[in-house]
């Protein structure tokens, strides 16, 4: 019997994962999913455990934690997790549970320590995870060494941090490359956050990436975001029209001068890169176009980049303009409720106030987070009702909520240790 978790013998969730198996196997592509995936209980453990507790996430930025000593905290589900820069640089990621009885470790978001000390009886650990202070009552033959932190999985890329609660995470190393090679002309280590924002959304976490994952709702929900975005995704979307394609092609031709990567990446659906036009004489997603920080990111010497468009599934949406870039990671907090972090990012010696103005800078995003808010909650809203039943995707304006799905679907079987059957799509 597994001392730490002998509960799970008497799994709970057992009947649960029955019952989602079935529903996954059965379920009828390009519609949305029954009822349950979004408002019950026992299968959003089901998503923490089997997709928040095994994928990937995306964390935070390296820029945030830029020094020998700064940390950053953040909760995936039940567990706290810890990400903190050691020596020469390297990043660890711990769970933030002290050793001794099981504190929290780290309280604050974020924050600069020379030792990790756990605030309950001041064990104290090492940047690298040792234990190497238990008071002096523990006895002499008490064993530092067996009482060290327990790692979280964490890897880097383009700026960006990982991390993975699995012992066995999935492959992620081509993804990572291909963030290094992208985000080269930003020198993310050189950025700094200017201004973040957390919201707290009352809605199942698939509904706000489904709702992120399309633009079918754009015209009528989003007037601010679209002074500068264009609602295509790229030259293969249904709806690209000949004016757009032309742009397109101007602009990589652009591009291809600068060497700023712009193709289309894709591994799996779980990740997509494309950099794409801004609506032409915009340069970045601000009210009038114009840029919101006056210096650039990194080697850039033309703020006209279009947008570089980032997603990770299951819990991050990015867009990189020339001037600023804007990151969100998604943490699920419940059923039916949601944490959306937001964060702007400037060149690290931008100056506030001289440079940019955090207001003329977020306020895009500030509006459209929030319509978006409105729209999940109200999605979420009817969803709950007895009158609700899965209702059909448009695969010209919806493609990318049907991949969103067949992922989730699939990841979420494979994890339960079925085999998905087989989906009637190429594998990106
Ligand atoms: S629980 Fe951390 S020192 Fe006691
Ligand atoms: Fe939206």
């Amino acid at each position: 019997m597994d001392p730490k978790s002998p509960a799970r013998l008497d799994d709970p969730l057992a009947p649960a994962r029955e019952t989602t198996v079935e529903m996954l196997v059965n379920r009828q592509r390009n519609v949305s999913l029954p009822q349950p995936f979004y408002n019950n209980a026992r299968l959003f453990a089901l998503d923490m455990q089997e997709i928040f507790e095994k994928e990937w996430l995306f964390a935070g930025m390296t820029c945030e934690i830029p020094a020998k000593g700064n940390y950053m905290t953040l909760d995936v589900g039940d567990n706290p997790v810890i990400i903190v820069r050691g020596d020469n640089g390297r990043i660890h990621a711990f769970h933030n549970v002290c050793r001794h009885r099981g504190s929290r470790l780290c309280v604050s978001d974020k924050g600069k320590v020379a030792k990790l000390v756990c605030p309950y009886h001041q064990w104290t650990y090492e940047l690298d995870g040792r234990l190497l202070f238990a008071g002096s009552d523990m006895g002499e033959n008490f064993d530092l060494t067996a009482y060290g932190l327990k790692p979280v999985q964490v890897k880097t890329g383009g700026g960006f941090i990982f991390i993975s609660l699995s012992e066995e995470p999935p492959a992620v190393d081509d993804f990572l490359a291909t963030l290094n090679h992208y985000l080269e002309p930003y020198d993310m280590e050189n950025t700094k956050v200017a201004v973040e924002s957390t919201i707290v959304e009352q809605a199942n976490w698939k509904l706000v990436i489904e709702n992120n994952r399309e633009c079918y709702h754009c015209n009528g929900a989003h007037p601010e975001l679209l002074n500068s975005l264009q609602e295509f995704d790229d030259t293969d979307d249904p709806r690209a029209t000949p004016a757009y394609k032309a742009l397109v092609a101007k602009k990589q031709a652009d591009w291809d001068e600068q060497q700023v990567p712009w193709q289309l990446k894709r591994f799996g659906r779980r990740n997509r890169l494309t950099r794409t036009p801004l609506l032409d004489g915009t340069v970045s997603m601000t009210l009038d176009g114009k840029p919101a920080c006056q210096k650039l990111m990194g080697r850039i010497e033309s703020p006209d980049l279009g947008s570089l468009r980032i997603l990770h599934l299951p819990n991050s949406w990015n867009h990189f303009l020339g001037d600023h870039a804007i990151v969100f990671r998604v943490l699920p907090l419940g059923p039916q409720q949601t944490l959306v972090t937001t964060k702007w990012l400037v060149h690290k010696d931008a100056v506030e106030g001289i440079d940019y103005q955090t207001e003329t800078m977020r306020r895009v995003w500030d509006a459209t987070n929030d319509q978006d808010r409105r729209l999940a909650e109200e999605n979420q809203r009817g969803i709950n009702s007895k009158a609700y039943e899965p209702g059909p995707y448009s695969e010209t304006y919806e493609f990318g909520v049907i991949d969103f799905i067949d992922w989730y679907g699939e990841r979420l079987l494979e994890n339960l240790g079925h085999t998905a059957p087989h989906l009637n799509v190429v594998q990106g």
